[in-house]
């Protein structure tokens, strides 16, 4: 996998899964792009450990309103970097990527406003940023997506090549996570795989992987609940892998 989406349902552990998939690919040697796509939370940089939050690719193409008609090649600035066909990490400016500790972040950019209008053009700045960069052969993507699935209704998933289901212990999650399945093969993504999260016991882990894997959603693994991912998220600090008993390696080894 080259672009991979971390989806699921509000509150699943999206973010927290993708903090600690990008801390272990970093440690394997992949540099790692994280993409905010989320618009609505806005604590991504903090559980990554970056202490401020990257300007957002909205800036770049002049605002909501320019999302359309720079993708379209309708734009007053066709010099904008994101139109290309093609760009590459390294040629985005300074401000709109930050790094820490070897990964580094975008983000797509956040409702500030009331009555500021749909998140539609942030989900088309998704797409088409997704679909344009390209990597080098040791860069890798990961992005945190917003929970549900208006990002498949938008497009996002056509630019992305894998999509990890992040499914918690609820009936809502589960069915998500087949609605999702679903969607991404609608769409042509190559992989789709779960990975179980807030998980109880091993009698819950073989029952939730047995209820997925009988509809055809290869579980690659489970995350247990763990005081220290709560107590950090609620105080705003980085997603530790260490402080895991689960072998984070051991679950994202099997993602290719
Ligand atoms: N394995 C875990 N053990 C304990 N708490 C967890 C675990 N995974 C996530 N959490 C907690 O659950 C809450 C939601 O996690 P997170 O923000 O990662 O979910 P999300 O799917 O990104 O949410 P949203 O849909 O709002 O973006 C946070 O308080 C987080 O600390
Ligand atoms: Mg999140």
């Amino acid at each position: 996998m080259k672009k991979i989406a971390v989806c699921g349902k509000g509150g699943s552990g999206k973010s927290t899964l993708v903090a600690l998939l990008a801390r272990t690919l970093h440690d394997r040697g992949t540099r790692v792009l994280v993409v905010d796509s989320d618009e609505s939370n806005p604590g991504l940089y903090r559980v990554l450990g970056f202490d401020r939050r990257p300007q957002p690719l909205l800036d770049l193409v002049g605002g909501k309103k320019q999302v359309f008609p720079t993708f379209s090649g309708e734009s007053a600035s066709p010099e904008s970097l994101l139109a290309r066909d093609a760009f590459s990490v390294a040629d985005l400016p300074g401000g709109y990527v930050v790094e820490n500790d070897g990964i580094r972040m975008v983000s797509v950019g956040k409702i500030l406003q009331s009555l500021e209008g749909c998140a539609c053009p942030m989900g088309v700045l998704s797409r088409e940023f997704l679909k344009r960069i390209s990597l080098q052969p040791d860069e890798r993507i990961i992005v945190d997506t917003e929970a549900g699935i208006e990002h498949f209704g938008r497009g996002v998933e056509a630019s992305i090549d894998s999509v990890l289901i992040v499914v918690e212990p609820s009936f809502d999650s589960l069915e998500l996570a087949h609605t999702i399945n679903a969607l991404a093969g609608e769409v042509g993504v190559e992989r789709v795989w779960a990975v179980l999260n807030k998980i109880g016991s091993a009698e819950l882990a073989s029952s939730l992987t047995e209820r997925l894997e009988t509809s055809g959603i290869s579980v690659i693994g489970a995350v247990g609940y763990e005081p220290e991912i709560f107590q950090a998220s609620l105080e705003g600090r980085p997603v530790r892998r260490e402080a895991l008993e689960t072998d984070v390696e051991g679950i994202f080894a099997r993602l290719q």
